[in-house]
């Protein structure tokens, strides 16, 4: 309670020395809302810059994929080694633990399934994910679908928006059209355009030449997703070479909960992500831990 006498006279005013001011450490993002760097800064450590986000939406257009048969046995005993989650509602309510305190990558887009034609999409009420309390809204963005690159653009520049007016940050997730190549020419249009249209991050795809050139003309972070199972040792070597050319991280699924060790995998790609470890490295270590935890 306040006194009116008694108090103790402030004097601590530190004249001379200028008040701290701090720099944000996320690519491109240093002039968003208090609130979304906030969000952003649970997402990405700040120390290293990077994050590991654990992607398990895939059954929202592609059904009980491998791995994700039953999340609660699979994907929850991952959830404590990620930076983030990314999931749909559905998920969220029905398995992920509130307690687990992670952030939440939310699929805030919904639509068509891999039995008919993918990414016509609608939004979810923003309304919903302030009530989810989640940290970031994923929407899909299909450049170069002829049917639905304008309505998945319409849908990632309301989410911005909305996104804005609620301190939330969008991740903007560059679908891959039948006839579109993943090289670096395609994703760089397509990264660019969804960082143009207001995503604060953007997920895309690894390829193989010239990716430097499409983080260096992305000006916001781009974290990549894993696509199809690989090998092991092939799936951290395309991390590291992600890592390498600019990438602020992975959003991951299948590499990791379809790995022969699926605890193992995660922990090993931190390793890349966070600590600077060579493919090799991080890869001795998830055979030990493989072999050891059999
Ligand atoms: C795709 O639309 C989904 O957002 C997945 O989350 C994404 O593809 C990442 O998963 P994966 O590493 O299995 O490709």
């Amino acid at each position: 309670m306040a006194d009116k006498e008694g108090n103790i006279d402030a004097k601590d005013f530190g004249i001379g020395i200028p008040q701290k001011s701090e720099h944000f450490f996320l690519k491109g993002n240093a002039n968003v809302d208090w609130g979304m760097k906030d969000r952003l800064s649970r997402i990405f450590n700040p120390k290293s810059g990077h994050s590991v986000m654990l992607a398990f939406d895939h059954g929202f257009i592609m059904g009980p994929t491998s791995g994700l048969e039953r999340m609660d046995l699979t994907i929850v005993p991952l959830i404590e080694y990620s930076d983030c989650i990314m999931c749909t509602r559905g998920a969220l309510r029905s398995i992920v633990p509130p307690t687990c305190c992670k952030p939440i990558s939310y699929r805030f887009d919904a639509g068509t399934s891999i039995l008919t034609d993918l990414n016509d999409q609608c939004l979810q009420d923003i309304e919903e994910a302030v009530r989810l309390n989640v940290s970031m809204l994923a929407v899909m963005v299909a450049v170069g679908d002829p049917n639905h690159e304008g309505i998945t653009v319409r849908n990632l520049s309301k989410t911005v928006d909305m996104g804005v007016r609620y301190g939330i940050p969008t991740l903007g997730v560059t679908a891959v059209g039948k006839n579109l190549v993943r090289d670096a020419r395609y994703l760089g249009l397509a990264t660019r355009i969804c960082a143009e249209n207001g995503a604060q991050v953007i997920k895309t795809y690894f390829c193989e030449e010239k990716f430097e050139q499409v983080t260096n003309a992305c000006p916001v972070p781009i974290v990549i997703a894993g696509g199809k199972k690989l090998p092991e040792a092939e799936a951290l070597q395309m991390a590291w070479r992600a890592i390498d050319q600019g990438a602020s991280g992975v959003d991951m699924g299948r590499n990791i909960f379809q790995a022969e060790a699926p605890i193992g995998m995660i922990k090993a790609v931190r390793m890349i992500v966070h600590d600077g470890a060579t493919p090799e490295q991080a890869y001795d270590f998830y055979q030990t831990w493989k072999n050891e935890n059999k």
